[in-house]
């Protein structure tokens, strides 16, 4: 722990920080920078992570077995998309759920932690492009196109685009990295804050709130949750419960986190949203709805004080994965609904109860917001642009995506968008 504050001393914090109103005049940045360790906190994790468990045995993936195919994907390749499959498959002892051990690594994703748990995922925690793309089409029949997105994004923000390792929670660069003495620098993983991870998430506290701990599932949010899709509809978790409480997070953390940071990355976080309701579910958007399936995919337990205890996430027993695999048209359509229910400004806190609007025009976000009128062809377009540029980012935004990130992006992605119609980037 010492060596990390260390390393975090020796970094000079900038005011790219906040890089559409840097020396804007009249903008008071004082409170931010009368509490150095405020940015701090926020920056990226720098150094090594001595609290980050160490696993010699890396066993990857259960390989692909014919007699258990699921939607068919191998190796990373597009698999049938036709889902409905009871996952694991009954005599398919090689995804059965199995505990994580102490020395297995964990993180803020409820759905990469089930995938661990069961084997989609190398259980170590460390793992790689073509594990997430086949785990994502086999067990919850997310689509190819989809699924490549998702862990592009992942990898490049928080991973090494040469070995395409991550690690599904803290930092393990010298088992992810190309370079593993860490001499290059450390690289982040899906805890880091302010990649991919961000502010105002579901179940897990925003990272300056809970003293850089944005990854533990918090029984009293989950509660929290079902309170809220409960009273909002008698449909439990859909997209217009999922957008109220949405909104209340946000809401909640504007009001408390001196550092909130909502950028438009935080579109994705809509779309994780969705997965409560379109990926978990038992058949998905078909599937009846039922608070335990969604439970222990997030390893939730019911507690005397009115609350939720964690146990490793699981997938549910008997369960079955959506009939039509989710793709990216889908998610950029639930965000466009979810986010015009409420319609929340992209931007940032300098200080409490003082938010700065993103007012630089970012794709189809002007003034902070997306236009009343907007498609899901646009939002799709708009992930695209939030994949292969730099956007404001909290902290070092400008190595965001170094060039070498963005070639290995626009390599995986291009394909995945060509029959899209988004203008699509060269270089
Ligand atoms: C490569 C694939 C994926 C990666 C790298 C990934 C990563 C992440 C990360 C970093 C977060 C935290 C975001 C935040 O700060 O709120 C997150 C949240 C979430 N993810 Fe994933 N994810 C992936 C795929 C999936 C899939 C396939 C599902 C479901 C089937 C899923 C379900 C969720 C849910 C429900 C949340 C919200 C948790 C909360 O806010 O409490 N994810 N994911
Ligand atoms: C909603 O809340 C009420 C009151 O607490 C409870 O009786 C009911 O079972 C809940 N409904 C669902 C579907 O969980
Ligand atoms: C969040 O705050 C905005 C602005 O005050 C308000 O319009 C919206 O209804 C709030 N969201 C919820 C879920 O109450
Ligand atoms: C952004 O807002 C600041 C402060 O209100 C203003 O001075 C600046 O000109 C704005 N920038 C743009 C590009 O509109
Ligand atoms: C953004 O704000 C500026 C200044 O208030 C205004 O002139 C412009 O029309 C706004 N743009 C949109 C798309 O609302």
């Amino acid at each position: 722990m010492l060596l990390r504050i260390l390393l975090l001393a020796s970094f000079a914090p900038s005011i790219a920080a906040w890089p559409w109103v840097a020396g804007v005049p009249g903008v008071d940045l004082s409170v931010i920078q009368a509490i150095p360790e405020n940015l701090l906190k926020q920056a990226r994790q720098m150094g090594p992570d001595p609290t980050c468990p160490f696993n010699p045995d890396h066993p990857g993936a259960a390989p692909f077995d014919v007699r258990y195919p699921y939607t068919g994907s191998i190796g990373g390749l597009p698999g049938t998309g036709v889902g409905g499959v009871e996952v694991p498959s009954p005599g398919d002892m090689a995804h059965q759920f199995t505990p994580p051990g102490p020395n297995d690594i964990r993180g803020p994703c409820p759905g990469m932690n089930t995938a661990a748990n069961h084997n989609f995922l190398s259980r170590d925690g460390i793992t790689n492009l073509a594990e997430l793309v086949s785990a994502q089409q086999n067990l919850y029949n997310i689509a190819y196109d989809l699924a490549v997105f998702i862990a592009v994004r992942g990898i490049a923000l928080d991973g090494d685009v040469v070995t395409t390792k991550l690690s599904i929670g803290c930092d393990a660069t010298e088992r992810t990295s190309v370079d593993p003495t860490g001499t290059l620098g450390h690289e982040p993983d899906l805890n880091a804050h302010n990649k991919f991870e961000g502010d105002s998430s579901l179940t897990r506290r925003d990272y300056f709130l809970n003293n850089g701990d944005a990854f533990t599932f918090q029984g009293d949010m989950f509660a929290d949750m079902y309170r809220v899709a409960n009273a909002t509809s008698s449909e439990l978790f859909d997209r217009d419960t999922i957008s109220v409480y949405r909104s209340q997070r946000y809401n909640a953390s504007l009001a408390e986190n001196p550092n909130l940071y909502f950028g438009p990355k935080a579109l994705l976080l809509y779309g994780a949203a969705s997965f409560v309701y379109e990926a978990f579910l038992v058949l998905g958007p078909e599937g009846t709805l039922d608070i335990s399936t969604i439970s222990t995919f997030f390893g939730a337990v019911p507690n005397a004080a009115g609350s939720y205890d964690h146990i490793p996430e699981r997938i549910p027993s008997g369960w079955r994965n959506r009939r039509v695999a989710y793709g990216i048209l889908e998610v950029a359509e639930e965000i466009r609904y979810q986010y015009p229910a409420f319609p929340e400004l992209f931007g940032g806190n300098v200080g409490a109860g003082n938010f700065l609007a993103l007012n630089t025009t970012f794709g189809i976000i002007q003034n902070g917001t997306l236009p009343d009128e907007v498609t899901a062809k646009d939002i799709a377009c708009l992930l695209y642009q939030l994949a292969t540029n730099n956007v404001p980012g909290a902290i070092g935004n400008e190595a965001e995506l170094p060039l070498d990130v963005l070639t290995w992006v626009l390599m995986q992605l291009n394909p995945i968008f060509a029959n899209t119609g988004c203008p699509l980037r060269v270089t």
